[in-house]
């Protein structure tokens, strides 16, 4: 009698565990994996038996200083490897890989100087935000030598636009079920905020939103291509620092836990 008890119970669980997709997060610039444990916290206690990883790659300085095309292969790897094992899919949550750090510790005057230095080729190579850094000001400059933001929107324009790259990278992009992002005017470090919901400035610092850039309607790397689908889903909320977004129960709530079927 016991022994079948045993077994019902097992297969309980076991139901349990298949039951929701694995849940892969990777941590934003200058965090650490750890500081993730909240958020995988709220997801084990909605979604028990979720299997949630959190990528111990690249923490704190080592997310400034290595290359994003370093870090883009290096995450990667980990995530197909998990993806292998997980054939019906799995559930990525990312964060802030923060367009514009710098310009919280610099002084505005100082900011409108950067275009100088930071598509050089010394700081595309070796500093994280210059492969970020998108000066709205100076296009020019920004398609000649940034070597990695002009190449991930797969802008034909970009010196360095790879039509091969380009196109896995759009048929890989279109390939995404759904795509939840989510920002706030609070946020106070990524900026403009809304480029968080793939909006960014004109050359007269106005917001773009999405439906108005290029990249979508032209449909540069598969934003229009899942648009049609329906398949965008944009939150925004008030009142959330940066830091904030992944420990918040309300965003939690709201935004993420629906999609982590
Ligand atoms: C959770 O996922 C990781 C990454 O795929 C895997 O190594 C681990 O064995 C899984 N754990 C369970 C309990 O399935
Ligand atoms: C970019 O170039 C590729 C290859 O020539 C082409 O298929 C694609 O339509 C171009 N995209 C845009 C938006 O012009
Ligand atoms: C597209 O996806 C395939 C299959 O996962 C992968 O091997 C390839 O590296 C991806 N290519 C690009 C350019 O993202
Ligand atoms: C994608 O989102 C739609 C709702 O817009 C939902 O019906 C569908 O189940 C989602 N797909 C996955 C794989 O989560
Ligand atoms: C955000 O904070 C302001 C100031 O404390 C408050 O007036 C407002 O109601 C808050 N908004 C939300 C949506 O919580």
């Amino acid at each position: 009698m016991s022994k079948w008890l045993v077994l019902v119970l097992l297969f309980a669980q076991y139901c349990e565990v298949r039951s929701y997709k694995p849940v892969v997060i990777i941590h934003g610039i200058l965090d650490t994996a750890e500081s993730l444990n909240d958020l995988k916290s709220m997801i084990e206690k909605a979604h028990p038996g979720t299997n949630v990883t959190v990528i111990k790659l690249y923490p704190e300085i080592q997310s400034l200083s290595t290359p994003m095309w370093v870090q883009v292969n290096g995450v990667s790897k980990v995530l197909k490897e998990i993806m292998a094992k997980s054939k019906d899919g799995v559930h990525l949550i990312g964060f802030s890989q923060v367009p514009s750090l710098l310009a919280k510790f610099l002084p505005s005057v100082t900011k409108e100087y950067l275009y100088l230095f930071l598509y050089k080729k010394g700081f595309q190579d070796h500093l994280t935000i210059a492969n970020y850094w998108n000066d709205p000001k100076h296009t020019k400059e920004y398609l000649a030598g940034n070597i990695f933001l002009p190449l991930v929107n797969n802008n034909n324009n970009s010196k360095f636009a790879d039509k091969q790259k380009y196109r896995l990278q759009k048929e890989n992009f279109s390939k995404l079920k759904n795509i939840t992002v989510i920002s706030g005017p609070q946020d106070g470090v990524i900026i403009p905020w809304q480029s968080a919901l793939f909006g960014f400035y004109d050359a007269s610092l106005n917001i773009v939103p999405m439906e108005k850039q290029k990249a979508y309607t032209e449909d540069w790397f598969g934003l229009g291509t899942l648009a049609k689908r329906k398949a965008i889903h944009t939150f925004m909320f008030e009142n959330i620092t940066h830091t904030s977004w992944h420990g918040s129960e309300v965003v939690f709530n709201k935004a993420i836990k629906q999609w982590l079927t």
